[in-house]
């Protein structure tokens, strides 16, 4: 609802949508993230159906279901373009952008041909959820020019962004193909989120650097008129991993787990299997530890979760085999016959299940080289016993890094400091560790999910009020905009 008490016809896009089945892995944090947002908010989730059709269709086929008091809507993509704009564009040459990973990117002019037409397909596909008092909210980096696609069709509406990956520094931004005319459509939007200040500096960096565009107070002015830049962190639900948690001891992956470990301290790692997570560098703090400090031998070991992912690209199966190898070498000098150092699963695991995993777990290994918010972080810690709290050991580079600092912060390229910091966490004493949980755990109740989504819905909710409210008051800019920003500060939308 709005201060005015008609609701918002909220329409939220992404590539990935979740599907709303509790016993089953979470693909990746957008989706984990969205599922609850849509399931209270009655908004509609529009993405992906991980299936593909030929031919030009005049009206997308889409499948919908309801998911709490909203629903979710898939549309199978366009089969000739689906390879160039998912395997393609956003994932061997965005993502590894966004990552900082320029050495990976890869550049087709044909790839971001098709990005560009499923972006124009997915906003063909919308144009049948709009009605009366519609805001659009796209997700994520596989849809950067969706916003100029919505506006060529002539909607008017507000269209907030929000990104879940970090955003680099321009000298990287440089790096994706076509990325003037890339940022220059993004600007079509008239909010964009970033998970922390770094990301939005960055990107108005590069904006005024490159395009040479005016920022005003965050607001970039470009042809497309006024565009907010902000920072929303993302939150999770912290009191349902606890309940969670509370309740998987009976599990029989939980139970069983405990059972194995013989009084032996465990860390855990929870990954989907990709190059921004720093497995290698992890794994490798592992073979330091148990090398330089055999006391550790048989009293900790890692369990590693990591959950194939995007298997079709080079990139990743490189990886698949470079961490596997690795593990099996790890194991191989350290393991006894009855002691494994690394249990290493390449599959998923429900969220319930997780979290009963995570409070198993003495110390939570979160070692991201780079990444935008890194959920498991959080759930990690929401999910510990309060009475005897695991130790989180948190990359720096991780956007949850700027909320959990009472975690111990690791460098992940200095394989020395994270050994160490693996060993500090294995001894530290009860008092320390409640200290240092209790001080997240306030942070995280403090900053749901629901509230982050209700932040960004309000946000973007100001920007329609705005955008009526400033033609008429164009002739006057400076008093009428300051008069403006006072006049709709505390609206609130939900
Ligand atoms: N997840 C899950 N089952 C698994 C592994 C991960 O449900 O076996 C969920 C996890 O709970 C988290 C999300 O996937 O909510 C991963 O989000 P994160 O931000 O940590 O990383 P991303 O995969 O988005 O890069
Ligand atoms: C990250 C991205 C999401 C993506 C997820 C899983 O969290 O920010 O947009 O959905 O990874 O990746 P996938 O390619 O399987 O959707």
């Amino acid at each position: 609802m709005n201060r005015r008490g008609r609701p918002v016809n909220l329409v939220v896009v992404s590539n990935r949508v979740a599907r709303g089945k509790p016993n089953e892995p979470m693909t990746g944090g957008l989706a984990a993230a969205l599922l609850p947002v849509v399931e209270h908010s009655g908004a509609i989730w529009v993405g992906s159906s991980g299936r593909v059709r030929d031919g030009h269709q005049k009206e997308p086929f889409a499948e919908i279901e309801a998911l709490g008091s909203g629903a979710i809507a898939t549309l199978d993509l366009p089969a000739a373009h689906y390879g160039g704009y998912y395997e393609g564009f956003a994932n061997s040459a965005l993502w590894p952008a966004l990552h900082s990973r320029s050495d990976l990117i890869r550049v087709s002019r044909e790839d971001y041909v098709s990005y560009r037409e499923v972006n124009a397909f997915m906003a063909r596909a919308l144009m049948r959820f709009r009605k009366p008092r519609t805001a659009f909210w796209v997700q994520d980096y596989h849809f950067l020019a969706l916003g100029a696609e919505l506006r060529d069709l002539g909607v008017d509406d507000p269209i907030g962004f929000f990104l879940h990956t970090p955003w680099p520094v321009a000298a990287v931004t440089q790096g994706v193909p076509n990325h003037r005319e890339l940022i220059t459509a993004m600007l079509a939007y008239d909010l964009i989120g970033f998970q922390t200040e770094e990301d939005r500096q960055n990107f108005l960096g590069y904006v005024a650097g490159e395009l040479g565009l005016v920022i005003d107070d965050g607001v970039v002015l470009s042809q497309h008129g006024r565009t907010r830049c902000e920072v929303f962190p993302i939150g999770i639900d912290a009191e349902k991993f606890a309940q969670y948690a509370a309740k998987s001891a009976s599990h029989p992956d939980v139970s069983r787990l405990r059972r194995s470990l013989n009084g032996e301290r465990l860390a855990i790692g929870v990954d989907r299997l990709d190059y921004s997570k720093g497995l290698v560098n992890r794994i490798s703090a592992f073979d330091r530890l148990w090398t330089e400090q055999p006391q550790f031998l048989r009293s900790i070991s890692l369990l590693q979760i990591a959950n194939p992912s995007r298997g079709a690209i080079e990139a990743y199966g490189n990886l698949q085999n470079e961490v596997a190898r690795l593990v099996t070498d790890v194991n191989g000098r350290h393991g006894e016959v009855d002691w494994t150092p690394i249990r290493y699963l390449n599959k998923g695991f429900s969220q319930a299940v997780l979290a009963g995993l995570y409070r198993t777990a003495q110390i939570g290994v979160v070692t991201p080289l780079h990444d935008g918010m890194n959920l498991v972080a959080k759930e990690y810690v929401a999910a510990q016993n309060p009475a005897d709290p695991g130790v989180l050991v948190l990359s720096k580079f991780a956007g949850a890094a700027n909320e959990l600092d009472t975690a111990l912060l690791v460098n992940p390229h200095d394989i020395d400091a994270m050994a160490r910091a693996i060993a500090i966490a294995a001894a530290m004493p009860l008092t320390e560790r409640k200290m240092r949980w209790d001080a997240m755990m306030k942070k995280l109740r403090g900053h749901t999910i629901q509230q982050w989504s209700a932040d960004f819905v309000a946000e973007l909710e100001k920007c329609r009020i705005e955008k009526a409210a400033v033609a008429p008051l164009a002739a006057q800019p400076p008093q009428a905009l300051r008069w403006l920003k006072s006049a709709i500060s505390g609206v609130r939308l939900i």
